[in-house]
């Protein structure tokens, strides 16, 4: 693990957390790779019951690193079988339960993440947000569907087209998250549930999950995602949207 994936087992509990708080815990694709290895190990592994993503810093993320999405569209590579790709594939076959702690802001694949996480407890005052269109790109993990399936589609287009955040009260009235409490105690509300959860039978529920979730129906969308995402990544519309960013002005599209 590199020191931007942090791990720690405890009590039946993987916790996962993002640890690049400087950023904002933009996601790297080395962190998608740690990611990744961190879920595939705690599938396979018995002694793992649960796995619980929390983040350092005042924020949870703030989604795809920018500077990794430039240099992605400027090669040639396939997105489908990049590291960002094999982590969405992760959570899409994860069949353990997934709970996730949310501060500040979530964004972009900071929020589509936590659609395949099983229980969310997030801070009345967080921010979580879609804004794909920001960029000029398009929704990904799946988001297209498991979104709207959660939200209603009227809300889900909102938050995908306009791209501005609900907070965290929100977020729990629209069934998005479980519990949205103060953001002091998020962590630990967090653990409680995963703690909790550790103690259940873990056949039972992981056959729950299994039933609940179309783990190959969920990554064929995510590959049908990620060709539009991939091309609209490449183009001209989308490279303005990086380069403001990166200039910290407003793109003009
Ligand atoms: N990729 C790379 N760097 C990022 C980043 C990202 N997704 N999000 C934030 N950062 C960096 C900023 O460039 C800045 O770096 P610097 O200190 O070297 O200048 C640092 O993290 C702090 O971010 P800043 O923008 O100054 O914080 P803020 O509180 O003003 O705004 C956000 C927070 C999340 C609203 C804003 O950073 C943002 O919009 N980020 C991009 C989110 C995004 O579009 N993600 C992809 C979605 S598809």
């Amino acid at each position: 693990m590199t020191d931007l994936i942090k791990t720690v087992f405890e009590d039946g509990v993987l916790n996962v957390a993002l640890n690049r708080a400087d950023k904002k815990n933009a996601i790297t694709q080395t962190m998608y790779l740690e990611l990744t290895k961190a879920i595939l190990n705690a599938r396979d592994d018995d002694k793992v019951r649960v796995v619980l993503i929390t983040a350092e810093g005042k924020d949870f993320s703030s989604g795809n690193d920018i500077a990794d999405f430039i240099s992605i569209s400027q090669g040639e590579g396939n997105l489908v079988g990049s590291d960002v790709f094999q982590f969405l594939k992760a959570l899409a076959d994860m069949d353990k339960p997934m709970v996730a702690a949310v501060r500040g802001r979530a964004v972009g694949v900071g929020l589509t993440m936590l659609l395949h996480c099983d229980m969310v407890v997030a801070a009345k005052d967080a921010l979580l947000s879609a804004p794909f269109i920001n960029l000029a790109l398009a929704p990904e993990a799946a988001s297209t569907l498991l979104l709207p399936g959660i939200i209603g589609y009227p809300r889900a287009f909102e938050m995908f087209a306009l791209g501005e955040p609900i907070d965290g009260g929100t977020a729990q009235e629209w069934g998005l998250v479980n519990r949205a409490v103060p953001s002091i105690v998020v962590d630990e509300v967090a653990w409680d549930i995963a703690r909790r959860l550790a103690t259940r039978a873990p056949n039972s529920l992981r056959r729950t999950k299994a039933l609940m979730r179309d783990s190959a129906q969920l990554w064929e969308l995510m590959k049908r995602e990620g060709e539009v995402f991939g091309s609209q990544m490449r183009s001209p519309e989308a490279m303005e949207a990086f380069t403001a960013f990166m200039e910290k002005r407003a793109p003009k599209f």
